[in-house]
C-alpha cells in the first residue's frame, strides 16, 4: 500500500566524477514510482532538494502516475541532488491533490512521505494546532510532518529529529524525509511498515520494495524494525529510534529489471499469465540432492520439530488463502496431518488452539500483507513455528518467521496474483512432500514419482496458455455479462473460489465459486436461463467417483437453464455433452490439476476486462501490498 521512493545521487551532474549517475534524481523517483504504482494509484507526488534552492521542490497531483508526469510537463522543476516520490492509496482524507505526498512543513523546506496509518495523528495534530501549526491537507501524513519539522528546529539535524519524531507516532509507517539544509541526504524510518535500501556507486536508493531500484542496482539492505536510515551519494548509515548505531541484512536481489517491465505484451497481467510455466519451473528448481531426496535448505527449522507437527494452520488472505487451500489437499492427503486454512484477518481474533506442536504456514506473495504478519506474530507468541511462502525478497515476514520457502515467481506487477499463486501453490506442494518425506508418510519412489509429475507441469501450463485465444473469444462474447458463477469440487473448489475473485476484481462483475456440491443446498435458487456458470472438471480418471459427481452437479444445473462453460481434462468424452463450452486441459494427478484448471479462468477474467476497456493491472480500489489491517 503506497510505494516510497527515494534517491540520492550526482544523477546527470556526475559526469566526470567516476561514478555512474543513473540518470537525473526525478528521473529516477519518476521510474521508481512507475514501477511501485501496483501499490496504489489515488494520486503520486515528488519532492526534490538541491544546493542553492531555498526550499523542497515539489508536484503532486491526484490520480494515476501519468497525472503527475503532465504536471511536469507543463510545470518542470528545477534540477536536483535528492529526490523522494510517493504513489498513495488513500486512508486519511480522500484522494485530493491536497491530500498527496509530499507534504511541507518548515516553512516548505522539508517534505515528508508516508505509508502506513499513523493512530495517534487526533492526539498529535491538537498539540501542533495549540502550537498554531497550520495544516494544507486532512492527511495523517502532514502530521508527521509537522512533528519531524518541530523536532528539526530543535535538533538541526534530520536523522535526530526523524528518530525524536518515529518515538512519538502510533501505529505503521514508513517515512522518508529531505530538507533544503541537506540537498545530498534522504533519512528513512520504517515501523511495521517496509522500507529497503539500494546500494549503488555514488548513489543510493530506497524503496517500499526493491522494484523502485533494480533498474539500478541489486544490491540491497533489509532495514529492521524500529530502525532509521540516512542515505547520501557515498554513505548509509542506520540506527534506531534511540539514534544508536543499528544493523540491517545485505542481500542481492535475484530478479532482473527486464522482469519486471511488459516485454512486448499489452499488459503486465498478460506477460505475468504467460510467466507462469516459469513461475512454477524456477520455484521447482535446486529443491533435491543428487540422490532425488527433496532439500529445503532455506527451511532452518529441526527436522524433530517438524516431525512432531500435529496440526497445520495455513494463514494468508485473498488469492494467497486459495493457494493454502488447495495445500490443505495435498497436505493432508500426503502427510496424514491435519490442515486448517484461516483467512489472516480472522485468525488472531477467535483465540485460535496453537501451541508448540502447531506448524504455521503464511502464505504471501508481497510479504507485506499486514493480516498475514499479524497471524505470524500471534502465531509465534502462542508458541508455533511459523514457515512463510514467499515471492518479495527483503520483506517483513520472512523476516519475522521461523523458516522461509521462497516463490521464484519473479516480480508481480499486476495488482490481481496469477503467476505468484501457482508459484505458492508450487511451493506448497514441496513443503507437503518434504513433511511426507521426512516423517516417513511415503516411500522415496512415491515421492519421486510426485515430483517427476510436478516438472512436467509447467509443460502442461505452456500447453493451456496457447489453447487461450477460445477462452479470449468466449470473453469477448460475454462482455454484458452481470453474473457469473464457478463451481468446483475437491481440489477444484479453490479453483472456482479463485475464478471468481479474478473476475470481480478484474472486470467489475458479480462472481461467486461455490463447491459444487454445496449448489443444491441453496445457491442453485440463482441459477436461471442463461446464468453463466464455470465448472471445474476433476479428472475422469481420479477417485472416489468425484468426476461423475460433478457431471451430475452440471446435469442439474443445465435442467435449469444455466449456460455450461466447462474445464475438462483431455479426452473426457463425458463431459463434453454437457458443455455449452468446453475448454481443454492436459491430464494430469488429481491433486495438481489447480496448476492447469486456474489458467484458463486468469485469461476469462483478463479477456473480458479488456473487452470492457477496463485496466487489468489496475483495478480499481485496490493495491498490490495491503499493508493496513
Ligand atoms: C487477488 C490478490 C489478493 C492477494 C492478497 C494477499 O488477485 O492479489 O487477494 O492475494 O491481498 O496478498 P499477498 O499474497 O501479498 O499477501
Amino acid at each position: 500500500m503506497c510505494g516510497i521512493v527515494g534517491y540520492t545521487g550526482l544523477g546527470s551532474a556526475a559526469a566526470g566524477s567516476g561514478a555512474t549517475p543513473s540518470g537525473t534524481p526525478l528521473d529516477i523517483a519518476l521510474e521508481g514510482l512507475r514501477r511501485l504504482e501496483y501499490r496504489g494509484y489515488d494520486s503520486a507526488g515528488v519532492a526534490l532538494v538541491a544546493p542553492g534552492l531555498a526550499g523542497v521542490a515539489m508536484a503532486k497531483k491526484a490520480g494515476k502516475l501519468s497525472n503527475l508526469v503532465e504536471e511536469l510537463a507543463e510545470h518542470p522543476l528545477p534540477p536536483a541532488t535528492a529526490a523522494i516520490g510517493h504513489t498513495r492509496w488513500a486512508t486519511h482524507g480522500g484522494p485530493t491533490d491536497a491530500n498527496a505526498h509530499p507534504h511541507l512543513a518548515d516553512d516548505d523546506r522539508l517534505a515528508v512521505i508516508h505509508n502506513g496509518i499513523v493512530e495517534n495523528f487526533g492526539t498529535l495534530k491538537n498539540e501542533l494546532l495549540a502550537d498554531g501549526v497550520e495544516f494544507r491537507s486532512e492527511t495523517d501524513t502532514e502530521v508527521a510532518a509537522q512533528l519531524l519539522a518541530k523536532a528539526y528546529r530543535k535538533t538541526g539535524n534530520l536523522t535526530e529529529a526523524m528518530a525524536e519524531a518515529a518515538r512519538r507516532l502510533e501505529g505503521t509507517f514508513t517515512l522518508l524525509a529531505v530538507h533544503a539544509d541537506a540537498p545530498d541526504t534522504v533519512v528513512g524510518a520504517r515501523h511495521d511498515s517496509p522500507l529497503v535500501v539500494g546500494l549503488g556507486e555514488g548513489e543510493n536508493f530506497l524503496g517500499s520494495d526493491v522494484a523502485a531500484f533494480i533498474a539500478h542496482t541489486r544490491e540491497a539492505l533489509e532495514l529492521g524494525q524500529d530502525q532509521i536510515v540516512t542515505i547520501t551519494p557515498t554513505s548509509v548509515a542506520v540506527c534506531d529510534f534511540d539514534g544508536k548505531p543499528a544493523e540491517a541484512k545485505r542481500f542481492t536481489v535475484d530478479w532482473d529489471a527486464a522482469a519486471a517491465e511488459k516485454g512486448g505484451f499489452d499488459s503486465f497481467m498478460d506477460k505475468e499469465i504467460h510467466d507462469q510455466p516459469h513461475a512454477v519451473a524456477d520455484t521447482l528448481l535446486g529443491r533435491t540432492d543428487a540422490s532425488g531426496k527433496l532439500v529445503l535448505d532455506d527451511l532452518r527449522i529441526d527436522e524433530s520439530v517438524l516431525r512432531a507437527v500435529n496440526k497445520i494452520i495455513v494463514v494468508a488472505c485473498g488469492t494467497a488463502a486459495y493457494a493454502g487451500h488447495v495445500a490443505k489437499y495435498a497436505i493432508e492427503h500426503w502427510c496424514r496431518i491435519p490442515v486448517e486454512v484461516e483467512l489472516a484477518h480472522e485468525f488472531r481474533y477467535r483465540d485460535p488452539i496453537v501451541d508448540e506442536k502447531t506448524l504455521v504456514v503464511a502464505v504471501t506473495q508481497s510479504g507485506e500483507t499486514m493480516d498475514t504478519l499479524m497471524a505470524v506474530r500471534h502465531a509465534r507468541v502462542q508458541g508455533a513455528k511459523v514457515i512463510s511462502i514467499v515471492n518479495t525478497h527483503g520483506s517483513t515476514i520472512p523476516r519475522e518467521s521461523d523458516a522461509v520457502l521462497y516463490t521464484h515467481a519473479g516480480p508481480e506487477v499486476a495488482v490481481a496474483s496469477t503467476k505468484a499463486f501457482l508459484a505458492q501453490i508450487t511451493a506448497a506442494y514441496l513443503l507437503g512432500l518434504y513433511l511426507a518425506q521426512l516423517r516417513g508418510n511415503k516411500f522415496p519412489d512415491e515421492i519421486a514419482t510426485l515430483l517427476d509429475d510436478l516438472r512436467d507441469m509447467p509443460r502442461k501450463i505452456q500447453t493451456v496458455i496457447e489453447r487461450g485465444e477460445y477462452v479470449r473469444a468466449t470473453a469477448r462474447s460475454m462482455r454484458d455479462a452481470k453474473s457469473v458463477l464457478f463451481l468446483g469440487r475437491h481440489v477444484g473448489f479453490p479453483v472456482a473460489l479463485e475464478g471468481a475473485l479474478k473476475l470481480k476484481e478484474l472486470a467489475y462483475i458479480h462472481a461467486e465459486g461455490f463447491a459444487a456440491g454445496e449448489l443444491k443446498h441453496g445457491p442453485i435458487a440463482l441459477i436461471d436461463e442463461g446464468q453463466p456458470v464455470f465448472v471445474v472438471v476433476p479428472s475422469p480418471r481420479g477417485r472416489d467417483s468425484l468426476h461423475s459427481k460433478v457431471v451430475s452437479n452440471i446435469q442439474e444445473i443445465r435442467a435449469r437453464g444455466a449456460r455450461t462453460l466447462v474445464i475438462a481434462e483431455d479426452g473426457d468424452d463425458v463431459v463434453r455433452q454437457y458443455a455449452d463450452e468446453i475448454f481443454w486441459i492436459p491430464q494430469a494427478p488429481t491433486l495438481l490439476q489447480p496448476l492447469l484448471a486456474v489458467v484458463p479462468l486468469q485469461i476469462f477474467a483478463m479477456a473480458l476486462a479488456n473487452a470492457k476497456g477496463l485496466d487489468v493491472d489496475q483495478p480499481r480500489n485496490l493495491a498490490k501490498s495491503v499493508t493496513v489491517e
